[in-house]
């Protein structure tokens, strides 16, 4: 067996109804003054105003206007915010985009200095305030990751933060969050954890069987549960068991990384603010046919084990779980093609620079085979 390691900083709890209790995991963790963060149409689904009951007793303050894929602006405002309210905690509800940006305004209250200083990997070495990170999306497995990235807008990219300490302190599933998120983005949401699942089961250090275990099993869940969820937003167990899967894929990513296909949607949505979910689902198809010569034996083993195959031959499975992903996504009423998803013609300077964009993206030092800026350049024409 080949050697590894494998960390699950967070505690993961997961209940109907547990997010009422979000306040009482603060005081467990010693928290006295909690900075709230969460978005505009969250806080209109009133999700944010149940779990806020449990805080009457409690000193919080809460920003409540995190944007989509957000940014060093809304990190810098927030965490001044939180600095004059003298927080000692902070309290994430919301999808990626909330979770991540209370993961960077983190490193700015514990750390102080500009933001810029700690991107990259490993360059947070101490212990951060306690983060309870509460998703309601069933997709990034943000709550559980090692990672965060936030958009330079003026830079045109995102940026990335690696750290164990970036891990929330605590993940609050409650599936009951999950209930109101439309059928759109429920099904983009739970292609982004199949991304996950799928990238990390064949990422360059994907050897340890922890990390196995997670992406075969979020993947069989996602298979059997997404249709269900994206159909009937109130099926209680579909959203359990896309909301456990999510997160089961995002250890696994973070242990493991992702791939090709995380690098293509990164910087699709730098440019052109494509949803990360949107972008994964269509990218994902085109970068497993481009990683298929490398990891034909994979592809086929993880479609066999999650029933997508019966084939013996190897090339046969493994093109009959990417056939599996295309009818999942077409069932789930995603587009298929950049161009079906808003994002306007791609000149050849637009490739150029996503081109290099892609290359330069960390997830793609994942990516079981070499891209070079041709292979990159023909995935955005394919998938375009
Ligand atoms: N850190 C990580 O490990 C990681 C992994 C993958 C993606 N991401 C990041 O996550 C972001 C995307 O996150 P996302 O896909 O969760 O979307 P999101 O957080 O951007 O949310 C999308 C929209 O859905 C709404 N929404 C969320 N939950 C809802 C609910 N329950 N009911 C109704 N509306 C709801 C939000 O208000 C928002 O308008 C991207 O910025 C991406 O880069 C991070
Ligand atoms: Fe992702």
């Amino acid at each position: 067996m080949n050697p590894f390691v494998f960390h699950v900083p967070t505690k993961i709890a997961f209940g109907e109804g547990l997010a009422s209790g979000t306040a009482d995991i603060v005081k467990e963790l010693a928290g006295s003054r909690a900075l709230i963060l969460t978005d505009k149409p969250l806080m209109k689904t009133g999700i944010v105003e149940q779990i806020l009951e449990g805080f009457a007793d409690m000193k919080y303050v809460i920003f409540d206007d995190v944007p989509p894929d957000s940014d060093v602006d809304c990190v810098n405002k927030v965490a001044d915010l939180a600095r004059s309210e003298e927080c000692d905690c902070i309290v994430a509800i919301g999808g990626g985009s909330v979770m991540d940006t209370a993961k960077v305004v983190n490193i700015c209250l514990t750390l102080g200095g500009e933001i810029l200083e700690y991107q990259g990997l490993n360059n947070i070495a101490e212990q951060l305030l306690p983060l309870v990170a509460v998703p309601t999306t069933a997709g990034t497995g943000s709550e559980v990751s090692m990672v965060a990235m936030v958009k330079d807008r003026a830079e045109g990219k995102k940026l990335l933060f690696g750290s164990r300490y970036l891990a929330p302190s605590v993940a609050v599933l409650d599936p009951l969050l999950t209930v109101s998120l439309p059928p759109k983005l429920t099904a983009a949401t739970g292609l982004d954890a199949l991304t996950h699942a799928v990238e990390s089961y064949t990422a360059v250090i994907s050897n340890s069987v922890f990390t196995d275990s997670l992406c075969i099993d979020s993947t069989k869940m996602i298979f059997e549960n997404l249709r269900a969820a994206t159909k009937d937003g109130g099926n209680i167990e579909a959203r359990s068991q896309m909301l456990v899967a999510s997160t089961m894929a995002g250890v696994a990513f973070t242990n493991s990384g992702v791939g090709v296909v995380h690098a293509l949607a990164h910087s699709l949505g730098a440019k052109f603010g494509t949803h990360h979910g949107i972008a994964n689902c269509i990218f994902l198809p085109h970068g497993m046919q481009f990683n298929m010569d490398a990891v034909t034996q994979r592809y086929a083993k993880l479609s066999r084990l999650v029933g997508m195959s019966t084939s013996s031959k190897d090339t046969v499975a493994a093109s009959e779980l990417i056939e599996a992903i295309e009818t999942l996504c077409t069932d789930c009423g995603l587009p298929r093609r950049l161009r079906d998803a808003g994002v306007p013609e791609l000149k050849s300077d637009d490739i150029e620079e996503l081109a290099f964009l892609t290359g330069s993206d960390p997830a793609i030092m994942f990516n079981p085979k070499e891209c070079s800026p041709e292979d990159i350049k023909g995935l955005y024409e394919r998938a375009y």
